[in-house]
Formats: C-alpha cells, sequence, structure tokens
C-alpha cells in the first residue's frame, strides 16, 4: 500500500474515526453487472430505441408502464444473478467492524451490500433497491417484496398474469419499482437523502468507491467532504471528480485500482492498522 494512503487510513483509525462509505456501479462491475456509462453499460446499450435516461422516468411509466417494466425485469434479472464481490465483502467486514461509526451510501439498486452482510439500519440506498416495489399512486408508502416474475429475456413479453402479479395490494393499481427516477427527487422517505447527509457531516473520512460523479446527492455528499476538510480516499480505475478533488486535499488520495482488488487491504488498515 502506497505510503501516504497507509499513514492517512492509519490517522483514521488511531482516532476511531467515523467513516463513510459512498458507492457507485462501479463496485458491482466485478460482479458482472455493467456500469451505466462504461463501454458496456446499460448508459449506452438504452432498451430498443429507448435510452435508461427515457425508460427510467415517471413519465414513460405513466404512458407505457408495461414496456417500462419490461425493460426493468430485463435488467433486474442481470441484478438476481449476481453475486457480491470482494469489494463488497470488505465494506460489509468494516461495516461490522466499526459498527455506529460507519455508515454506507450507495448508488447501487443491486442489492449486493446486503446479499455480503451489510447493516441495513447503517446503509442508504440512495436510488432504491431493486428486490422491493411500492404502489405507484402512492395510496400507501409501504414497500413490497419484488414478486418473482420468472426468467426474463429481451423479448420476453409482458402478460396479464404479469400485471396481476405487479398490482398493489392496497388498491389494486400498479406497483412501481423502488427506485429513484430521473424526473423525480431525492427524499428520506424513500431514499433517505438527509441521513446520508448528516452521515457525511459527522465522518472523518469520505471513502469514495467506483462512481463517475454524475449524481447530484453524492456530488453534495464529496462537496460536504471538501468543506469539512476531512480525509478522502477515491477508489476507481479511471479519473472521476472525486479522484481530482482528493487529489487536492490535505489529508485526500487517489487509490487507481479496481475496488475488489485494493477495498480489503484499505479496510485491514482501517480496523487493524
Ligand atoms: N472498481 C471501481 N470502480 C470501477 C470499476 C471497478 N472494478 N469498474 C468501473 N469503475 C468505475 C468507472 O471508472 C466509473 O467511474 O465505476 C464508475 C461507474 O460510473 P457510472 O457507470 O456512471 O455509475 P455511477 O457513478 O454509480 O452512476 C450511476 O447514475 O444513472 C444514475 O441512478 C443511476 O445509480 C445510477 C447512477
Amino acid at each position: 500500500m502506497e505510503p501516504r494512503l497507509a499513514e492517512i487510513l492509519e490517522r483514521v483509525r488511531s482516532a476511531r474515526g467515523r467513516v463513510v462509505a459512498l458507492t457507485g456501479a462501479g463496485i458491482s462491475a466485478e460482479s458482472g453487472i455493467p456500469t451505466f456509462r462504461g463501454a458496456e453499460g446499460y448508459w449506452v446499450v438504452g432498451s430498443r430505441n429507448y435510452m435508461p435516461t427515457e425508460m427510467a422516468t415517471h413519465e414513460m411509466f405513466e404512458a407505457h408502464p408495461g414496456e417500462v417494466w419490461r425493460w426493468y425485469l430485463m435488467r433486474f434479472g442481470v441484478c438476481r444473478h449476481a453475486q457480491p464481490n470482494a469489494g463488497h465483502h470488505a465494506l460489509a467486514d468494516l461495516d461490522h467492524a466499526l459498527g455506529d461509526r460507519f455508515h454506507l451510501v450507495t448508488q447501487n439498486i443491486d442489492g449486493l451490500h446486503l446479499r455480503a452482510g451489510a447493516t441495513l439500519a447503517r446503509t442508504s440506498h440512495i436510488h432504491g433497491d431493486a428486490g422491493w416495489v411500492r404502489c405507484a399512486s402512492a395510496c400507501t408508502g409501504e414497500l413490497f417484496p419484488m414478486p418473482d416474475m420468472g426468467e426474463r429475456g429481451e423479448d420476453t413479453p409482458f402478460t396479464a398474469a404479469d400485471r396481476a402479479r405487479l398490482s398493489c395490494p392496497r388498491c389494486g393499481g400498479w406497483l412501481r419499482p423502488h427506485v429513484l427516477w430521473f424526473d423525480e427527487c431525492y427524499d428520506e422517505e424513500h431514499y433517505r437523502m438527509q441521513t446520508a447527509l448528516r452521515a457525511a457531516a459527522t465522518a472523518d473520512l469520505l471513502l469514495v468507491v467506483g462512481t463517475s460523479g454524475a449524481t447530484n446527492l453524492p456530488s453534495q455528499i464529496g462537496d460536504i467532504a471538501w468543506r469539512r476538510g476531512i480525509a478522502m480516499v477515491d477508489v476507481n480505475p479511471e479519473d472521476n471528480p472525486f479522484a481530482a478533488r482528493a487529489l487536492s486535499m490535505r489529508q485526500g488520495f487517489a487509490v487507481r485500482g479496481g475496488a475488489g482488488e485494493r477495498l480489503p487491504a484499505i479496510v485491514r488498515a482501517l480496523v487493524d492498522g
């Protein structure tokens, strides 16, 4: 491990500092889930002649709920078959070792952090979670487990049986994915926005893993770390705004590598020294 990185981590460990981990699609790339803006990402591929930014919207769901569900069910199938990797397990180890001194903020809806053992109470899924659905008409704020919709391919039709499975148990209307759409706003009720911001406001280290920094709330969290002058470590094989910011910070470090490869040693340094 690079001496300066080891020094930054040792200072946080010996002071029993609070750690916030902020993860993006990159931590799940090694689990076989395409990133959004990478060469193979959904962002580039899109679904037929739509881009994700058009499909993943309240407007599209209102107009074509079955088509939006068909697109999501294809994507969720990829998540369901994926397994957590060494990066997810390392952060789960950090969660268990630090307890309430740790908080995880993730943009990922794939559920892999929880499947690796992350503690739900210390995890903010700020873009939602594909494992849950809720009433599209908001007749209730309850979350319901995602129904088993079977194996789906790009051309699997959306049937009346699918529609019945995706009916709100309370009002009979459509259920929607419990995910943040591009034409919606973060909130505390569904996406734990204030919880994430409060964690950043009291952290001693912001550990950023696998995000291109293209989304709003993660950028706000980076701003808070910058303004507070806390330690910041970015783990990403490519340049990104968080790495650039870390490089300009007194206690910042940009790790140029993959999550699965680099996180285990970083977590050991924070836990064991
Ligand atoms: N380890 C760490 N980082 C990696 C790895 C890896 N093995 N592989 C790729 N990356 C990095 C890429 O370099 C890139 O910076 O992961 C980042 C993925 O960026 P995006 O695909 O933009 O994903 P993310 O930053 O999480 O933004 C996706 O934006 O579109 C919205 O709501 C949507 O949650 C989604 C978010």
